[in-house]
């Protein structure tokens, strides 16, 4: 058959290389890809969100099904555009409809799907402009350190975590004066929860589900998880804490809610959800959800996933995912990510990365690079994770740093220090 993915970074990259692994894919299309994708597809140079020019693609091309990377197109309706459009509608969209990716693109509405289900997260109210001094109160009853997110999409950006009640005032009154724009019209003030995190992934067809192989992620820019945030800057995949034990409440608090919650409300599903959770004294909680796989997390669990991974979107399409095999790779998986220098802040696109020959015993995926007059050059601020596999989480590092250290670009830098908190 003939698939088309959506989205440009090392997610889709990953996920581009699994689809391509598969018997039962003959064409696998990129829109738009970046310059690892062309290596296991073809990269179509049409936007994630120019739905018009995307079904014409898929119309003109006899794609079969369409896989959806990032949260964007899902949460502009890119599942409902295709289904109402009498030329698509019969072409399965693995990713939720609009009505399920507001999941993801309100703070506020998950919040309030949690709590009709009874799953565990932190306490929480939402405000806007005409509740400021609600919000201001509500700050007074909670103790520091002070948690205020947008409710809306912010490109990861929208969370803010203040050490002191005067800075959380301000910030919050900040934010609903529109610090992220319209998306945080609407804030929502939480209980801050400590513990370590770790991301879980379940596919469904809205019914049935399948559970992914967990990872845990490193957002901050620094080592020990210092400075800024970013898109992630490493994962590793199994997440010692995630034992069977764990991952089972996992399961009957949270995951099958969450499906169950969804069908219930009526809200097409039929894509991957990510919970992204919090181990809070041994008890999983729910930070946040999101509507598409985590990035870079699917840099790892797709080296840990054994099966057919368009077998398992097959069974999503046809909502047969129960009638579907998993399995995982026992092996340890283990993504560092290499950044442009600069970055989260300014940093510069177009040098020429070197050294992607030279890789052995890992597999490189691309997250910024592009080509340009016959060479791969960055083109962003995360540009390559080096993902590996080990017999263990050390040896998967070995081989990561190792592989790292071969690539070359001005101004390169990665953590050293990604799993060592496990
Ligand atoms: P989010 O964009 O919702 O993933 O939030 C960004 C990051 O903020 C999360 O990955 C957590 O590290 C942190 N965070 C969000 N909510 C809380 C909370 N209630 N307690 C502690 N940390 C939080
Ligand atoms: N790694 C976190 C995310 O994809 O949102």
């Amino acid at each position: 058959m003939k698939v088309l993915l959506l989205g440009s970074g090392g997610r889709e990259h990953a996920l581009a290389w699994k689809i391509a692994q598969s018997a039962k894919v003959e064409k696998l299309f990129i829109a738009p890809g970046n310059a690892g994708t062309q290596n296991v597809g073809e990269n179509v140079d049409i936007k994630a969100d120019d739905f018009e020019a995307l079904k014409n693609f898929v119309v003109e091309n006899g794609v079969d099904m369409v896989i959806v990377g990032p949260e964007d197109p899902l949460v502009k309706g890119v599942y409902d555009d295709f289904k109402n459009d009498e030329r698509t509608k019969n072409v399965p969209v693995i990713g939720p409809s609009k009505a399920g990716a507001v999941l993801e693109g309100s703070k506020d509405f998950a919040k309030q799907f949690m709590k009709r289900h009874s799953i565990p997260t932190a306490k929480y109210e939402t405000f806007d402009g005409t509740t400021v001094e609600e919000g201001l109160k509500f700050l007074e009853t909670l103790k520091a350190p002070y948690v205020l997110k947008a409710d809306g999409l912010c490109a990861g950006k929208g969370v803010l975590i203040l050490p002191t009640l005067e800075e959380a005032k301000k910030e919050f009154k900040e934010m609903l004066g529109g610090m992220f724009g319209n998306a945080s019209a609407r804030v929502v003030i939480e209980e801050f929860l400590s513990g370590i995190e770790c991301s879980v992934f379940a596919l469904t067809d809205g019914k049935n589900y399948k559970i992914l192989p967990e990872a845990k992620d490193y957002k901050r820019i620094g080592e020990h998880d210092t400075g800024l945030n970013t898109g992630g800057m490493g994962s590793v995949s199994p997440v010692p804490f995630a034992t069977k034990e764990w991952m089972q409440k996992v399961e009957d608090r949270i995951i099958r809610p969450t499906v169950e919650g969804l069908a219930e409300e009526n809200i097409e599903y039929k894509g991957f959800i990510f919970f992204g959770l919090i181990n809070v004294e041994g008890e999983p909680m729910v930070i946040e959800y999101n509507c598409r796989m985590g990035d870079p997390e699917t840099e790892t669990v797709m080296l840990r996933l054994k099966s057919d991974i368009v077998d398992l979107f097959e069974g999503v399409a046809e909502g047969n995912l129960d009638k579907r095999a998993i399995e995982f790779d026992e092996r340890a998986a283990v993504c560092v990510m290499l950044v442009s220098g600069g970055y989260p802040q300014t940093y510069a696109k177009g040098y020429e990365i070197t050294g992607l020959d030279k890789i052995e015993d890992s597999v490189v995926f691309h997250a910024g690079t592009k080509m340009q007059n016959g060479k791969v050059v960055t083109n962003g601020g995360r540009v390559i994770a080096v993902s590996s596999y080990g017999k263990d989480k050390s040896e998967a590092l070995q081989n990561s740093f190792t592989q790292a250290q071969k690539i070359e670009f001005t101004d390169k830098y990665f953590r050293r220090d990604i799993g060592q908190d496990l």
